[in-house]
């Protein structure tokens, strides 16, 4: 038997109703604050995430599903969104558009990492960039966007983490203090941390080991390093989330695995989720649009991960997709007849079905029942059709052209 690749999944029945309430929540919210719909391509040209997400990250390292076309050219299934919306905002022209230009995806993504609960290798984002503004309200309706979207959802335990990063050029010199001070203590640190000194200082604070835990209480924070201008760029995104009512909390040491952040980074996580517990994040990448060519452009934006905003998801509210009308066919030569009349209930605006698995009679009652269809219409001789309302169990012979309009007044049968 040929089954779905490992870290993929099918969406059935009722998980697809489930998608589509975080589909109509994404939308509600997101358009109301003026952004429009984009879809990109499935796949890029692998120099797009090379350069965009950045060479040193994982993603790109050892996440990647990469092929070439006929031409020999490398192509690549997009493992994130932020790199093709800023690739489509130059190929299109959008600078000159009115700025700056929001920009909304419900798309899936791709990453080869190793499958578990709430990590797949094709899974879907609900996504959101804000595009030629480096305004810390932008940052912040941004911030306040994703939390309006999990708060409608019902996700549950929910944590923001913020932090800021400054500028690439703060960020060289921080990098260059930690490895300085992180060389100094280098006896108390594991040998995992010590060994990538030189090539990935930051990590360090992801250890778990309590002698490099202990060394890094005391470290040098890169939020303490800011410029004048990045942190009054900080301060007003945090002001502006406590004026919101946003809950969070400051991080100086969240990392996220994409190399485009400048300024604002942050993260919600939801303790509803075990390890895999972030469940969206984001930031502003000043920077990235010119690294693609195009010219200077502020920009911020953040990505929600929909299997992990339906695993963290209380209940949601589906409506269960009902038949109003099922049309039996009694005798074979009522078929035409029976499919003229669903024909004309769908255009009436009833959901309606017709038989097509030539059961018996009684069979097909049985499967309306099994469907929840209210209402069974049984072609019979001529022009005469039976009418059956499945919640009273009442039955009534009337003209074929009198069963849409009975059905819409909603009338008893008998
Ligand atoms: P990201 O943090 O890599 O950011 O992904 C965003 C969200 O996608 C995560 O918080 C998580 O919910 C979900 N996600 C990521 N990988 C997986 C996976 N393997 N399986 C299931 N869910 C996953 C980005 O992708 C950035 N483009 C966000 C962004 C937009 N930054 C600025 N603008």
């Amino acid at each position: 038997m040929i089954q779905a690749p490992r870290g993929t999944f099918d969406v059935l029945g009722e998980e697809a109703a489930r998608r589509e309430v975080v589909e109509a929540h994404a939308k509600r919210i997101l358009e109301a604050a003026g952004y429009e719909r984009i879809e990109t391509p499935a796949f890029e040209y692998t120099e797009l995430f090379a350069r965009g997400v950045g060479e040193a990250t994982d993603i790109v390292q050892k996440e990647m599903y990469s092929f070439e076309d006929g031409a020999g050219r490398s192509l690549t299934l997009r493992p994130e969104g932020t790199a093709p919306v800023c690739r489509a905002y130059i190929e299109h022209g959008m600078r000159k558009r009115a700025q700056p230009v929001k920009l909304w995806y419900l798309s899936s993504f791709f990453r080869a990492e190793a499958p578990q609960r709430g990590r797949y290798r094709e899974f879907w984002q609900v996504g959101a960039e804000t595009i030629g503004s480096g305004a810390p309200e932008a940052d912040a309706e941004l911030i306040v966007l994703v939390a309006e979207l999990l708060e409608s959802l019902g996700v549950k335990g929910t944590r923001l983490r913020l932090t800021s990063l400054g500028t690439p050029e703060t960020r060289a010199e921080y990098r260059e203090e930690l490895k300085a001070y992180l060389r100094l203590h280098e006896q108390r640190l594991s040998r995992e941390v010590r060994d990538r000194i030189e090539l990935n200082p930051l990590r360090a604070f992801d250890a778990s080991d309590p002698g490099t835990r202990s060394v890094l209480r005391d470290a040098p924070k890169l939020l303490d390093r800011l410029d004048a201008e990045d942190a009054e760029h900080f301060h007003q995104v945090r002001s502006l989330l406590e004026q919101a009512g946003v809950r969070y909390e400051v991080d100086p040491t969240l990392v996220r695995g994409l190399d485009y952040y400048t300024r604002t980074l942050f993260e919600f996580s939801s303790d509803a989720l075990g390890a895999q517990s972030g469940v969206a994040g984001g930031g502003r990448y000043d920077r990235l649009i010119e690294q693609l060519d195009g010219p200077p452009t502020a920009a911020s934006g953040w990505a929600a991960g929909v299997e992990r905003m339906l695993l963290a998801a209380g209940e949601l509210p589906t409506s269960p997709s009902l038949t109003d009308l099922y049309v039996a066919i009694a005798k074979p030569d009522g078929s035409t007849r029976a499919f003229q009349l669903v024909r004309e209930a769908r255009r009436a605006g009833l959901r309606a079905q017709l038989e097509l698995a030539g059961r018996s009679l009684k069979g097909q009652l049985k499967h309306a029942d099994r469907i929840g269809a209210r209402y069974v219409a049984i072609i019979g001789e001529d022009s005469q059709t039976s009418l059956k309302d499945m919640e009273s169990g009442d039955q009534r012979e009337l003209a074929t052209t009198n069963v849409i309009p009975t059905i819409l007044r909603g009338s008893r049968l008998s």
